[in-house]
């Protein structure tokens, strides 16, 4: 079904997100129809480009990021018919005439800030007085949001001043994540979830979140920022809390975001030996994080695992595992439920007896499996076997499976459309950094060293004893 259409104004369009994410996102909704012909993309950045110059980059971007199965020449020129350029100064007044000249009137105004958060409040200010934003407008903004509580504050306050929080889309792309929606589908639209969706059944949850690039280029934004505030406070809370929080009363925005909320002030601070902090080392060719970070010293993290307590009625008493990693032995996110014992056993086979494990996975093979104790076949008497009840979102839904939308095409579909829930509130970002500070502060403090681990494996080796202890083991990563 198409949006209504847009003008959508790219701040940072000369970027990196622009370039590999936005763009080559925006050309696939217009070739899936799904954004009309009669919107347009500004693009806006600091250089003095010409509007020929952007478009080249625009196709440029395309060529190498969309799939050549569509990339369908007479779409492409289509598309790019309708992006122009304007070189801004955001903390200037050079430009925003220029800009306020291409806007029109009776389409649906979104900007899109894919630029340092530095610059955001600057941003905010000038489409505000150079009257460029109107009440319905809607702003885009990019993680990280803030790098702590204080930090989340004052930029919420600054956006504030100029826009409405119904006009603020906050990104975690992972919301945006085929999968992860899927699991408010599994929770809500099943009975057969739900009732023993709880302590009381659910043995301990894992959530693990493995990539095997390193940080790379990125190695002076990473070192301030390190695996806990990049992926942990954003990307992996949010599936915890997707996981955790109680029904919304409807699928709204903000009785969605209400229940997320809630799961995040319900959780325990964190341990100091329930945390376990890694840094991959050299090997098999590949620099160590360090030589990355170019800071030989550098004490950020690239791996963390952690025990986590949510304490309501619901969760008390199991613990949620999460871990995130670079360089690790494979690129694998996924949520694995593991319930508990049958109250009481009928068969004698207790060796062949497994718990019941719920894996949904998010990458790679989208999908879901559910593993069941079922009797092994044959005349051997009552011997029991695990078998997967195994679902692969490609293969169930044939070609609809197949061509799951990225995560920005959708999450800027639903901006246009007007749709907060797959974005961040406010109040839900700062939640998030107040059960985080204090876990990054007693780092610095006590100038906490992450362990070394090798490149290609699951990480440092203390990690594996943050569940021994509790009797249980991490699933492969694989
Ligand atoms: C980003 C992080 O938000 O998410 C990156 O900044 C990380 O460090 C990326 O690599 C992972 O996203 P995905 O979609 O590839 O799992």
């Amino acid at each position: 079904i198409p949006v209504e259409p847009f003008d959508l104004v790219v701040f940072g369009g000369t970027g990196d997100l622009a370039r590999r994410k936005i763009l080559p996102g925006l050309y696939r909704r217009f070739l899936g129809g799904q954004m009309p012909p009669e919107s347009r993309i500004i693009g806006a950045a600091r250089s003095e480009m010409t509007e020929d110059e952007f478009r080249a980059m625009a196709r440029a971007a395309i060529a190498e990021f969309v799939s050549a199965d569509k990339r369908d020449a007479a779409m492409i020129d289509q598309f790019i018919s309708l992006i122009s350029y304007v070189a801004i100064d955001a903390k200037g007044d050079g430009g925003w005439a220029t800009l306020k000249g291409m806007m029109r009137k009776g389409v649906v105004r979104a900007f899109y800030f894919s630029v340092a958060p530095a610059l955001f409040g600057a941003l905010a200010e000038r489409l505000h007085d150079h009257n460029i934003a109107d009440a319905k407008s809607r702003i885009v903004v990019e993680k990280p949001f803030g790098r702590d509580l204080d930090t989340a504050r004052a930029l919420n306050a600054t956006l504030a001043k100029h826009f409405r929080e119904e006009q603020i889309y906050r990104i975690d792309h992972y919301l945006g994540k085929e999968t992860v929606q899927n699991l408010m589908a599994v929770r809500f639209a099943n009975i057969l979830f739900e009732p023993i969706w709880k302590a009381q059944y659910i043995d301990h949850v894992q959530i693990t979140v493995a990539e095997t690039v390193g940080v790379e280029g990125r190695g002076a934004y990473y070192d301030t920022s390190g695996a806990m505030r990049d992926m942990v406070q954003n990307h992996l809370m949010q599936l915890l809390c997707l996981i955790a929080m109680e029904p919304p009363y409807h699928f709204d925005p903000n009785a969605v975001r209400d229940e997320k909320l809630k799961v995040i002030r319900a959780l325990d601070p964190v341990e100091h030996q329930d945390i376990v902090r890694g840094q991959y080392l050299a090997g098999g060719g590949q620099k160590s994080y360090v030589d990355h970070s170019e800071n030989p010293a550098s004490k950020t993290e690239s791996y963390i695992a952690m025990k986590v307590h949510v304490s309501n009625w619901r969760w008390k008493g199991t613990p949620f595992y999460l871990r995130t990693g670079k360089r690790l032995r494979a690129r694998t996110s996924e949520i694995a439920i593991t319930f508990k014992e049958p109250p009481h056993s009928i068969f004698d086979d207790a060796e062949g007896w497994r718990e019941n494990v719920l894996v949904i996975r998010l990458q790679p093979n989208e999908g879901m499996n559910l593993m069941v104790m079922i009797k092994e076949p044959g005349p051997g008497g009552m011997r029991l076997t695990q078998v997967p009840l195994d679902m692969s979102f490609a293969e169930a839904l044939g070609e609809d499976g197949a061509d799951i939308p990225d995560a920005y095409e959708r999450l800027i579909m639903d901006v246009i459309r007007g749709n907060q829930t797959l974005f961040m509130r406010g109040d839900e970002v700062e939640a998030a950094w107040a059960w985080a500070d204090p876990i990054i502060q007693a780092w610095e403090r006590k100038g906490d060293k992450p362990r070394g681990y090798e490149p290609g494996t699951s990480g440092p080796e203390d990690a594996l004893m943050l569940l021994h202890r509790d009797g249980r083991r991490w699933r492969e990563i694989r």
